[in-house]
């Protein structure tokens, strides 16, 4: 099987809904494999994996790694990763260096970035060199420190603002573009606006596709809940019962059993080998 690739991602403007998950660890990415069709390492990994307060302090490192991690466990979907904030926004020869790092040494096959007008210019730089860019207009939370906190997006005439981010992020030649915390109306307006496919989050159904992060639809994490996120399981639960369950049994002395116990005795092979 060959990945999916960005212009077959393109593609699927206007038709079936793009399936996107985030992912960090390769086990995790195994169990989208056969499910999604773009998989993203994003730099929530810094906040679900690394307990860290926000995206701001995750490295290109980082992203590297978990990167490298993904590709592992993936052969169907398209294979993303976020550009961290600083490694970047200098300017085109910045992003430059930092996305052929995010490909060639984390073996992404397109990369993400945060920005609407302000990014067109470097969107175009990347695209026109060989690097897939996938756009993220909307809320951004690399800039939660300007904005002053994880707001909802273009409401009232905010929603010129972010038609415009996502006219100029197409324009500049990106494959698709994240739609994150604005209103369902404006996700509308701007997924029929633009010929390339919109993934919302906390955006709308009528999206070209939807993405979350992984650990908050499993459950897993459970500092907080965005309303937008649906939680379809519950490991942290589940997790936690079986952490229970084994301490109790190491302090009665009832693990490791028998089973799982080594005798003095050789076992006798049970097949021939040839
Ligand atoms: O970092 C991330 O997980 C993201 C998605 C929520 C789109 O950017
Ligand atoms: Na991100």
């Amino acid at each position: 099987i060959r990945n999916l690739t960005p212009p077959q991602i393109q593609a699927m403007k206007g038709g079936d809904p793009i399936v996107c998950l985030t992912a960090y660890t390769t086990p995790i990415a195994k169990l989208m494999d056969d499910q999604c069709d773009v998989v993203l390492v994003g730099d929530s990994v810094g906040v679900v994996l690394h307990g860290l307060p926000s995206t701001l302090g995750v490295t290109l490192d980082m992203m590297i790694m978990h990167t490298q991690a993904v590709r592992r466990g993936l052969t169907r979907p398209l294979l993303v990763a976020d550009l961290p904030f600083g490694t970047y926004e200098a300017g085109p020869e910045q992003a430059l260096a930092s996305a052929v790092r995010l490909m060639t040494e984390g073996q992404a096959s397109a990369v993400k970035l945060e920005g609407g007008r302000v990014q067109a210019e470097t969107i175009r730089f990347l695209t026109e060199r060989g690097i897939p860019v996938m756009a993220h207009i909307g809320l951004l939370p690399q800039a939660i420190n300007t904005v002053g906190g994880y707001k909802v997006q273009g409401r009232g005439e905010d929603a010129e603002n972010v038609l415009a981010d996502a006219r100029a992020i197409a324009e500049a030649g990106a494959f698709s573009v994240v739609i994150e915390k604005v209103t369902a109306s404006v996700a509308e307006k701007v997924t029929e606006a633009i010929d390339i496919p919109t993934i919302g989050i906390g955006a709308s159904a009528n999206c070209d596709g939807q993405v979350l992060v992984v650990d908050d639809m499993l459950g897993l994490f459970e500092d907080f809940k965005p309303k937008f996120v649906k939680r379809y399981g519950n490991w942290a639960e589940v997790g936690r019962d079986a952490i229970v369950s084994y301490a109790s049994e190491v302090r009665a002395r009832r693990f490791p059993a028998s089973e799982h116990l080594f005798g003095d005795e050789a076992p006798k092979a049970k097949t021939p080998r040839n």
